[in-house]
């Protein structure tokens, strides 16, 4: 154990990789399950880290030798470990292995070194050999023996051989170059071979012997090694080398033949073609520098002599390196969904690469094509880290599929594509909108309490619970009444009903504060304002304020002197209507009268008692009106000088003659005047207040006579001017009119009639 070695990406990754990595060291053939070490507790991971950032051995290409256990943290045995079959013969044999952690994404390299047992006995391919050696054989002439085969390594390899007990054999080992050994019998009967393991295994095999006659000479290879280099990528049928051998002998003493030696495995003998007559080698397989990079074929020259003599020599056939792999490309993690407001430099997948080949052929350069924003750091050894190079943004891209190429060195160089996708997980980073900076409404007074006034909407470009909208009312006084208690609005669709009928009398305008705000977290939100106007209906009749009526229904006596003359002021009739616009424009009429003569001087003929029914209309649609009923006594006592008489006569013929009095605000003269006098009166107008004057004798013309706050020029400038806040106390009204009245013994009886058609 060396300690641990971190992956630390927010550092540039040109910090040189340190040395310092965990080591397992295990025998093969452990049982699945058995542990090889706490990976947890060796990398300084918690018991809570195994789960939270999910530690496990990064998926490779192949099988998957070990697991990480999720209770404990330990690194157990997952499969069966072969030694032999993942490292053959070589001494050594470390698996390295890459363990990974998330939040942050880490990697960490460790290795396992797998420890040979003795679990193979020597084997000899052939079980029997035949050995013809003539009869005036020397003794000391050597005979090749084959080599038996043990898989394990080192001590638990083949050591030695014995040979079972003779007085005419003995054995010897032959040494050849590269330290490699064989048995050479010089005469005899039982192989055995056995290793150096505990217990000590072993294998052997039967050497029968027969004396034979003379064939001096024995065939002779010109080399005893042949040393030949072969690109993988050789074409079938092509030869590679020409062995020869020569024997002394005359005849078919003398005349050779060539073979494979009898122990040479069937897979040479079909890579491998041996010409038996002239000892040509060819190709008759495909060759894999990947799978073998180094043959030895062994090669017998035999004479046809009695007994037969033969020679032997070697082929050695070393395999060149092509570049015939493609890099492959390895997702040792894969990518899982990030943050729009990752920081640059953050972990998204680790990727290894790999290339069969060799040297050249093997180094891989891995670029991303395109533009995106992530980069590839290198790590250790063909691994890389996918981190974010710049700002993310879920609204404009949730996903990208980074493109990696791997190309080799080689020539020609291989290359090979791998898309990796990923997602972008969506971060609050928008305020709901509304569909419009601020909201203008406008409502009819008098409406049905609990309908929708309006609805607002907002949107929001985030996704999922970051996007969900709910709507509420911000709490702010309407007339120092809270806005709630007028409205209230559907958190899920912004639909704003009323809790009121409005009265534009009231309230004209007032103002909802909606904030709209996503279920994100935190959660963001906007404001709008939705101005409410309130229409005016004509819901107001005119109010008659002067004369006030003395009792309700009751019709009061006024006096005038019978020496009245024309254009005498009998009483002013004053009305208002609550209602704005067209809708307070009041008119005047005279409805019904008993014979009274009020455009002429009163005579002597007239009755006493004269009855005036004066209808008072606005000019909104329905019309609404009112009635007052004035009645005159005419008195003998009170004295006028009487100036014009002949009117009398003229009128005299018609008891029923009424005397209409027209009375129109003349709020449509705007053509003649100014628009700004316009505004400044209409603001003075706001409430509407008008009177007519009843007047004696024909002093105005077509005996009608009107004022209003539209015509303050008028010689009678005694009109009065209400506020809108105070309209209802109609007792200040009051006041001021009597004060500008030359006679406030008149009485008058008001009538409110809802609609014209009494009139
Ligand atoms: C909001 O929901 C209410 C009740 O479901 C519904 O009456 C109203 O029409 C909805 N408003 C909108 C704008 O969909
Ligand atoms: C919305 O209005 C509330 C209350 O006035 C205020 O606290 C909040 O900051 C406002 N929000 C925005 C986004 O302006």
């Amino acid at each position: 154990l060396f300690g641990t070695y971190h992956l630390n990406f927010t550092l540039l990754c040109t910090t040189s990789l340190t040395d310092g990595q965990t080591r397992y060291s295990i025998p093969e053939e452990l049982k699945q399950g058995s542990v090889v070490g706490n990976i947890a507790k060796d990398l300084g991971l918690g018991l809570t880290d195994i789960l939270d950032r999910k530690l496990r051995v990064a998926a490779e290409a192949g099988k998957q030798y070990f697991t990480v256990d999720s209770g404990k943290g330990e690194l157990v045995v997952n499969d069966r470990i072969d030694r032999e079959a993942l490292c053959g013969q070589s001494a050594s044999c470390v698996l390295p292995l890459q363990v990974v952690t998330e939040n942050p994404l880490q990697l960490h390299r460790i290795e396992v070194e797998i420890r040979d047992i003795n679990d193979n006995s020597p084997v000899f391919m052939t079980q029997q050999k035949a050995l013809k050696i003539a009869e005036t054989t020397v003794a000391g002439v050597r005979f090749p023996l084959e080599t038996a085969h043990d898989p394990d390594v080192g001590s638990n390899s083949v050591k030695s051989y014995t040979l079972s007990k003779s007085e005419c054999f003995s054995l010897k080992m032959k040494e050849f170059p590269g330290g490699r050994q064989a048995p050479e019998l010089v005469h005899e009967l039982l192989l055995t071979a056995l290793d150096g393991g505990k217990p000590v295994k072993s294998g052997s095999m039967k050497i029968q012997v027969t004396v034979l006659d003379n064939n001096d000479n024995i065939p002779v290879f010109k080399k005893p090694l042949y040393n030949i280099t072969v690109p993988e990528n050789n074409m079938p049928s092509s030869v590679l080398v020409q062995v020869e051998a020569t024997d002394a002998d005359e005849g078919a003493n003398g005349q050779v033949e060539y073979a494979f030696n009898d122990h040479t495995p069937t897979t040479l003998l079909s890579i491998f073609h041996l010409d038996v007559v002239n000892g040509e080698i060819s190709l008759t397989g495909q060759l894999d520098y990947e799978l073998n990079s180094v043959y030895e074929l062994h090669i017998t020259a035999k004479d046809k002599g009695v007994p037969e003599m033969e020679g032997h020599c070697r082929v050695q056939i070393i395999v060149t390196d092509i570049n015939d792999n493609v890099p492959e490309i390895i997702l040792t993690s894969t990518p899982s969904p990030v943050r729009e407001d990752a920081a640059k430099g953050t972990v998204v997948a680790l990727i290894s690469v790999r290339d069969l080949d060799s040297g050249d052929n093997g180094k891989v350069v891995l670029k991303l094509s395109g533009s995106s924003p992530f980069i590839l750091k290198p790590s250790f050894s063909n691994n890389y880290a996918l981190v974010t190079s710049g700002p993310l943004d879920r609204e404009s891209f949730s996903v990208y599929n980074v493109e990696i190429t791997a190309t080799d060195s080689g020539s020609p160089p291989l290359s090979s594509k791998k898309s990796i996708p990923v997602s972008i997980s969506d971060v609050n980073d928008n305020p709901p909108v509304f569909s419009q900076p601020s909201y203008t409404v406008y409502l009819k007074e008098n409406g049905v309490p609990g309908s929708i006034l309006y609805s607002v909407s907002a949107s929001d470009l985030d996704f999922g619970e970051n996007a969900k909208v709910s709507y509420s009312i911000l709490d702010s006084k309407v007339q120092d009444v809270s806005v709630s208690s007028y409205v209230y609005i559907n958190s899920e669709n912004g639909s704003i009903y009323s809790m009121h009928s409005f009265d534009y009398e009231k309230l004209k305008v007032f103002q909802i504060l909606v904030q709209a705000k996503d279920q994100g977290s935190p959660s963001l939100s906007s404001n709008t304002t939705v101005h409410v106007f309130i229409l005016d209906q004509n819901d107001n009749a005119p109010t008659v304020i002067y004369p006030s009526s003395a009792g309700l229904g009751s019709l009061s006596l006024q006096r005038m002197p019978r020496s009245a003359k024309a254009g005498h002021l009998v009483t002013k009739v004053t009305a208002v209507d609550a209602d704005s616009g067209h809708n307070a424009w009041i008119s005047y009429k005279v409805a019904e009268a008993t014979d009274v003569r009020t455009k002429r001087p009163v005579s002597e003929q007239d009755d006493s008692s004269q009855r005036l029914l004066i209808a008072i209309k606005d000019d909104g649609e329905p019309v609404q009106s009112a009635t007052v009923t004035v009645s005159i006594l005419l008195e003998d006592g009170l004295h006028e000088p009487i100036l014009d008489i002949r009117h009398k006569a003229a009128e005299s013929g018609g008891k029923t003659g009424r005397l209409a009095l027209y009375l129109i605000l003349s709020l449509a003269s705007v053509s003649v005047l100014s628009v700004v006098t316009f505004l400044i009166l209409a603001v003075k107008c706001v409430r509407n207040n008008s009177y007519v004057e009843v007047l004696g004798g024909d002093m105005m013309s077509q005996s009608q006579s009107f004022r209003s706050c539209m015509s303050p020029m008028s010689e009678y400038s005694d009109f009065t001017l209400i506020k809108p806040s105070s309209t209802s106390d109609f007792k200040e009204v009051l006041s001021v009119l009597d004060a500008s009245l030359p006679d406030s013994t008149w009485t008058f009886e008001s009538q409110q009639v809802s609609t014209s058609d009494q009139i």
